[in-house]
């Protein structure tokens, strides 16, 4: 599948503009803050139906209305898909989403089946390798979810029993009180966080069986925080006496090692170097995963990357834009020749 068009409405900094896509490399060229980015975003809305930075999501909508809409064309073969977001302003800060597939309305999962993928890869991504615990279980949480329908129901499910679990503790009077309405939520937690931990077990599995890249070999450590009916007993008295919850996979962590002599942890000894090559083995996996899941190549967005790449890097970037769909944008004019010119500049 290949998205061939892209129209936007009211979205970011775009008031009205229709965007044509090569099915090879599409470039973006343009000075700061000329909507780049918001582009890529757009792109991956049209595709995951939520936007991929940590603002709220009724910033998507321009600040000077109260809806965008974001319509795209993917061509399967021969046949044209259209899929269609529609975000509503409700209030000053609530987004209500309406979803379309050929004009049909669907719901958030039933416009996810069309089983599109994108993958992004942006400078600020070194965080997931550099930036704390919460940052990397939020980065593989999408991955997983990306592929896995059932994952993205738990981690809801369980967002929502440790949330009431957690207001259980807060405002409990009298532990017997705390003992019966914390069973109903124990219950859930329990469930839906061993399905977490299950699949993140199974994702880190699945990187450390593809640990190489360009002749280095990573590998990484899963640490789980275990959420079992003995472990909530062996915890009692003491999520009663701090009133929150102490465990779970909200407490998951995460860390990669460069292979060598002696195994170094990346996050912590790491060269900036290696760890953008740890961002590059992070994202040749999704990529693998992706396509491996759905039998759909993936998108390629890449945000503004190539200023920071050495000569290996680049090698290996070249190497993945000719193997996908890839939407690039960059502040540099002359990296025109980087890929053998791309068939399509959209020039900002
Ligand atoms: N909801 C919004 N309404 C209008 N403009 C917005 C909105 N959100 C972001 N912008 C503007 O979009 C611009 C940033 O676009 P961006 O895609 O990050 O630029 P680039 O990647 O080209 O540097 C900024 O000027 C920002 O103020
Ligand atoms: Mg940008």
């Amino acid at each position: 599948m290949l998205l061939s068009r892209i129209q936007v409405t009211h979205f970011r900094n775009f008031s009205s503009s229709l965007f044509e896509l090569s099915p090879n490399l599409t470039l973006i060229i343009g000075e700061n803050a000329h909507g780049k980015t918001n582009i890529l975003e757009a792109i991956y809305t049209a595709i995951y139906g939520t936007g991929f930075r940590e603002s709220r999501e009724f910033e998507l909508i321009h600040w000077d209305f109260d809806d965008s809409i974001i319509d795209s064309q993917f061509l399967d073969g021969d046949l044209k898909q259209r899929f269609q977001v529609r975000l509503l302003k409700v209030g000053d800060t609530r987004v209500q989403k309406k979803f379309f597939v050929n004009k049909t309305t669907k719901s958030s999962f039933q416009y996810r089946k069309n089983q599109m993928q994108a993958v992004l890869f942006a400078p600020e991504q070194i965080r997931i390798v550099t930036g704390s615990p919460s940052r990397k279980r939020r980065y593989f949480d999408m991955v997983i979810s990306a592929v896995d329908v059932v994952y993205r129901k738990s981690l809801r499910s369980y967002e929502n029993a440790l949330r009431r679990r957690n207001k259980v503790l807060e405002i409990y009077q009298t532990e017997s009180d705390a003992t019966r309405e914390l069973s109903f939520w124990n219950a859930l937690v329990v469930e839906h966080g061993s399905e977490l931990i299950k699949k993140r077990t199974s994702y880190t599995q699945f990187l450390n069986d593809h640990p190489n890249v360009d002749g280095k070999k990573f590998r990484i450590e899963y640490i789980p925080n275990e959420i079992t009916d003995a472990r909530i007993d062996d915890f009692r008295s003491k999520e009663l006496r701090y009133r929150r919850t102490f465990i779970g996979p909200q407490k998951d962590d995460f860390e990669i090692y460069l292979h060598g002599e002696k195994d170094k942890n990346i996050s912590l000894y790491g060269s900036r170097s290696e760890q953008r090559m740890v961002v590059f083995w992070l994202k040749l996996n999704e990529l693998q995963l992706f396509e491996q899941s759905t039998k759909v190549k993936p998108i390629l967005l890449l945000d503004d990357i190539f200023s920071e790449l050495d000569d290996r890097n680049r090698e290996l970037v070249m190497h993945m834009i000719k193997e996908h769909q890839t939407i690039a944008t960059t502040t540099e004019s002359e990296i025109k020749d980087l890929a053998q010119m791309p068939e399509v500049v959209i020039e900002l």
